[in-house]
């Protein structure tokens, strides 16, 4: 019976997590919080070690060593970041005039509360000016444990669509996403969160200066294009996406997610046609130049 309701008391709260979205383990071990308490040692943990003790205050509990602390706090927001994000990730965008100064500015950017729960930020991968740049949605598990766009399983079918018509991220695409950190869980990114990220991906869009992109998914082609119907109804048409600064516009397609492919691939004929439009504006544009 006991075991029973310790199962059943276990088992909620594992629904609780996954509800709250957390779906993997920080840690690389497990920790055996039904272990018996040892008895506390007549020394804890010194300085030296740099560990400290969290005393568990229910009895059975084991005290766990918690990593040692950073030797200084880590520098204060300025106030900006955390009042008007939007306005300093678009100052912050602004100063950065290449690439790398690009990525050291999202990646010390706290304007956006979701970089608090992401592992790593995921700025790009593939060919930086290339002649084409994909711009997805947001980076999940597995981008935001190596650091690096579609590299997941929708990833691997962004390589074979791209693949299919030539072009591959290590030769001819650079690729990125709306938002450089994983909102948990996956959830769908908010409308303050994608309004706070886009200036980064408007200024990365400019310093690649690519000939040709590729919006995937809904998320990315509504709030590049700033249009409120759904991706079924935006994709396949080109849009010329205005960057007075790259010298008039970027035409813009935008295509379904490989996410979505891979649950609907009733629909993947759409995007191989969404694909032969792509290399034909692609063979146009090198034609032209
Ligand atoms: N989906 C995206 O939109 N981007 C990624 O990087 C991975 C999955």
């Amino acid at each position: 019976m006991i075991a029973a309701d310790a199962r059943s008391a276990a088992h909620a709260l594992l629904s609780w997590y996954v509800d709250a979205g957390v779906d993997e383990a920080i840690l690389p071990t497990p920790v055996d919080r039904l272990r018996p308490a040892a008895k506390p040692a007549a020394s804890t943990p010194s300085a030296a070690s740099g560990g400290a003790v969290r005393s568990i205050p229910s009895a059975g509990y084991a005290p766990q060593a918690l990593p040692p602390r950073p030797a200084a706090a880590a520098p204060r927001a300025p106030q900006a970041e955390l009042d008007r994000p939007a306005e300093a990730a678009r100052d912050a965008a602004r100063a950065a005039t290449t690439l790398e100064e690009l990525n050291a500015a999202i990646d010390g950017f706290d304007g956006c509360g979701l970089k608090i729960t992401a592992t790593n930020t995921v700025f790009a991968d593939g060919v930086a000016g290339a002649d084409v740049m994909v711009v997805g949605e947001a980076p999940g598990a597995d981008e935001d444990r190596q650091g690096k766009p579609f590299v997941g399983v929708s990833g691997q079918l962004l390589d074979r669509m791209l693949a299919s018509v030539g072009l591959s991220r290590s030769e001819t695409v650079y690729i990125t996403n709306i938002l450089p950190w994983r909102p948990p869980g996956n959830r769908q990114p908010t409308p303050a969160e994608i309004a706070t990220c886009i200036p980064f991906v408007e200024r990365h869009i400019e310093l690649a200066a690519p000939k040709v992109l590729l919006f995937a998914g809904g998320t990315s082609a509504k709030s590049l294009m700033g249009r409120k119907e759904g991706i079924t109804r935006l994709r396949g048409t080109w849009i010329d996406w205005p960057r007075p600064n790259l010298g008039g516009s970027i035409p813009a397609l935008a295509t379904y997610h490989p996410a979505y492919l891979l649950r609907s691939p009733g629909q993947k004929s759409s995007a191989w046609k969404d694909l032969l439009a792509l290399r034909r504006r692609l063979d146009e544009v090198a034609k032209a130049t």
